[in-house]
């Protein structure tokens, strides 16, 4: 396996698993997953949920760069649930030029590109939605938060979301996942909502709904 660090083009730390397609498919038919973790996760986390979502596929998973306590996040917060939003903006665009230079520096279509984004990697991946529309092909978005709301949305029709929500999820209120697919739906995207009797952590029924998913996204 070809994995890489801290490559000269980028001061993101990540992990880049090239396409490795199963006999019969072309590796340039997959998406590229961008894999972004949740606070106190690294860039190895999601590497097997990307690689039990869509075999073969190329998988980009940077390591987000602010500290809370020693926990790795993709942007600062002032409490749990209370969003830095100048910090988080600013790391948004940070982190879809990443996604931008990758593609070159690696050579993926990057027309092609899903992020699979988990709590805090949800937020970002939300976040880039609303803030580079284009960036991402579509958003695999599991126990997201309303990252902020903006005057003006972004046009998503092209762009398919699947969001995955636990009702007993203690950290994201239910409402929470509901203001975020009618924001979301505002723009244009065609949301899946994915709802399941389970709290915070992911639990192999997301894993199925968001494999489906994904099948048919690439039918
Ligand atoms: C966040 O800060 O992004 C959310 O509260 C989710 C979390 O990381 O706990």
């Amino acid at each position: 396996m070809n994995t890489n660090s801290i490559p000269a083009f980028t001061d993101f730390v990540h992990r880049f698993v090239p396409a490795s397609a199963p006999e019969g498919i072309s590796p340039s038919t997959l998406p590229t997953l961008l894999l972004l973790h949740g606070t106190g996760g690294n860039e190895n986390d999601l590497l097997d949920l990307g690689r039990m979502l869509v075999p073969g596929a190329a998988l980009l998973s940077p390591r987000g760069k602010v500290l809370e306590n020693g926990m790795s996040r993709f942007f600062r917060r002032l409490a749990e649930g209370v969003f830095d939003v100048e910090d988080l903006q600013r790391r948004t665009h940070e982190l879809a030029d990443f996604v931008q230079a990758a593609s070159e520096a690696y050579h993926f279509d990057a027309t092609n590109v899903i992020a699979i984004g988990y709590s805090n990697g949800a937020n970002i991946a939300a976040s880039m939605l609303l803030l580079r529309p284009g960036v991402l092909r579509g958003a695999i978005l599991l126990r997201p938060m309303v990252p902020f709301v903006l005057d003006e949305l972004p046009d998503l029709a092209t762009t398919p979301v699947f969001i995955g929500a636990g009702r007993a999820d203690p950290i994201v209120p239910a409402k929470q996942t509901e203001q975020l697919i009618q924001l979301l739906q505002q723009a244009g995207a065609t949301v899946t909502a994915h709802w399941l009797n389970v709290g915070h952590g992911l639990s192999h029924e997301d894993i199925r709904g968001a494999r489906s998913w994904l099948d048919q996204l690439q039918r």
